[in-house]
């Protein structure tokens, strides 16, 4: 298909109500989760987001049945699959392609999947990962760009993580679900989609306890059968809209999210003058006034999410005052600010601190979005900005957000896509 570029005529202000859609960091564990059903699964709301394309053609390569019962449902019979391997081409397509590792070690006992591809963040290795599956007992090499794990048999064990990671975290509980014996995760990631991961594999009949605690018990199972079940809702996009809101002194009713998720960031919102309001399931967001800057620590759930870290910094170049953001996941998640500067931002960065000294007004431009995250500050900051700003790169933002122009021009914006010059 041909490049496009999204034309953003900012000023507009956003208002009305929104639904977000299944979550994306969930649905990218449990599709290759199904690989360890017996049994035809069944997956509701599971957003229509490349990532997601790219893991069905994976399921697909790997001999699975896959159909769509709807744009957000999936039909997935696991039970046709029979390689354990996942080539470069598939495996480079996105960084969840690492589930598929854990996934065919529960099914198979033994996985050989091409490194992982992704968002260019930082180094992003996967030690951990892999200390799991020794711990489980199996054999893993790195070699050639690929990634080996054999066991003659999982055995269940104490798995302690040095450095809290939500992929270790999901794969060794893949793994860990068909094990003989009982597993135990020490310093476990708390993120949502962990705990969803969790649900959907004991809605398989899987035995896991004590999932959104550092202390997750997998007590295995030799036989997972097949199941129903609709994914969460996904944190990262019901905040990226909140900020959108915020960025365009709007007034909006996110509908179908999880407040307790969006603790972290409703807090820095109020810090900031924005008004928050949270009901069961929706929140609304409307900026009364000029906003404030706040300092932000990016931290393992419930800390500030790095994925929101990147369109909240976008909307501190606006606020009055001076931000300063730390960002302790990932060494190189601020390269979007460069964009934003070209915008009129002022931005300073400093190995993994950016200071933000808020100027009045934005001014559009031309910009690249460099990583997924990147790609939603940079519509953000469009949305704030005097002028046409012209997005390239769109490919990151299409791999992780479901049609998120039309949601924000149902709001109010005003967003073209175009074939990219
Ligand atoms: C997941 O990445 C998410 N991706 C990321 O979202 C998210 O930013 C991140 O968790 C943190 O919340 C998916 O769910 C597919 P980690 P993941 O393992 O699993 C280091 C997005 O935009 N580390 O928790 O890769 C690692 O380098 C994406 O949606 C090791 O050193 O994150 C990083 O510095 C981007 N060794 C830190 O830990 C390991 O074995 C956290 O990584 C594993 C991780």
């Amino acid at each position: 298909m041909a490049k496009e570029k999204m034309v953003i005529s900012g000023g507009a202000t956003l208002e009305g109500t929104i639904r977000v859609s299944g979550g994306k960091n969930t649905s990218v564990a449990v599709l290759p989760a199904t690989l360890l059903a017996d049994d035809v699964c069944h997956i509701e709301n599971v957003p229509d987001i490349e990532d997601v394309h790219a893991l069905v053609d994976m399921l697909r390569k790997l001999g699975a049945k896959v159909d769509y019962e709807g744009p957000n449902s999936l039909r997935i019979d696991p039970r046709t699959v029979d390689t354990w391997h996942v080539s470069y081409a598939e495996a480079k397509r996105m960084r969840a392609s690492y589930y598929f590792l854990g996934a065919l070690l529960g099914r198979f006992g033994k996985a050989d999947v091409a490194y992982p591809g992704g968002c260019k963040i930082g180094s992003r290795p996967i030690d951990g990962h892999l200390k799991g599956f020794s711990a489980l007992g199996a054999e893993t090499e790195v070699k050639g760009g690929r990634i080996t794990a054999e066991a003659a048999e999982l055995k269940g064990t104490d798995v302690f993580f040095d450095l809290i990671t939500v992929g270790g975290t999901i794969n060794v509980m893949l793994a860990a679900a068909k094990a003989r014996g009982t597993t135990v995760i020490y310093n476990a990631a708390k993120e949502p989609h962990v705990v969803d991961l969790a649900n959907f594999l004991n809605s398989m009949g899987a035995k896991i306890k004590g999932a959104g605690t550092d202390i997750i018990r997998i007590r295995g199972q030799e036989k997972l059968h097949g199941t129903t079940y609709a994914v969460i809702p996904d944190q990262i996009e019901t905040g990226t809209l909140m900020i959108a809101a915020a960025a365009t002194h709007g007034d909006v009713t996110i509908e179908g999210c999880i407040p307790t998720h969006m603790e972290a960031l409703s807090a820095k919102l109020m810090e900031m003058g924005v008004r928050v309001t949270d009901n069961d399931d929706s929140i609304r967001v409307k900026m009364l006034a000029a906003h404030r800057s706040v300092n932000i620590k990016t931290q393992v759930y419930p800390g500030f999410p790095t994925d929101l870290q990147q369109p909240m910094s976008a909307l501190l170049t606006t606020a009055h005052g001076t931000s300063v953001i730390q960002e302790t996941i990932f060494e190189s998640r601020f390269r979007h600010l460069d964009e934003i500067a070209r915008m009129g931002a002022h931005v300073r960065v400093v190995d993994r601190t950016a200071i933000i000294e808020g100027v009045p007004q934005l001014y559009g431009a031309p910009v690249t979005v460099t990583d997924l995250r990147g790609g939603a500050a940079l519509l953000v900051a469009g949305l704030m900005a005097r002028g046409i700003t012209e997005v390239y790169e769109l490919d990151y933002i299409d791999r992780g957000y479901e049609h998120i122009e039309k949601k924000l021009c149902s709001l109010g914006a005003d967003i073209r896509r175009e074939p990219a010059d």
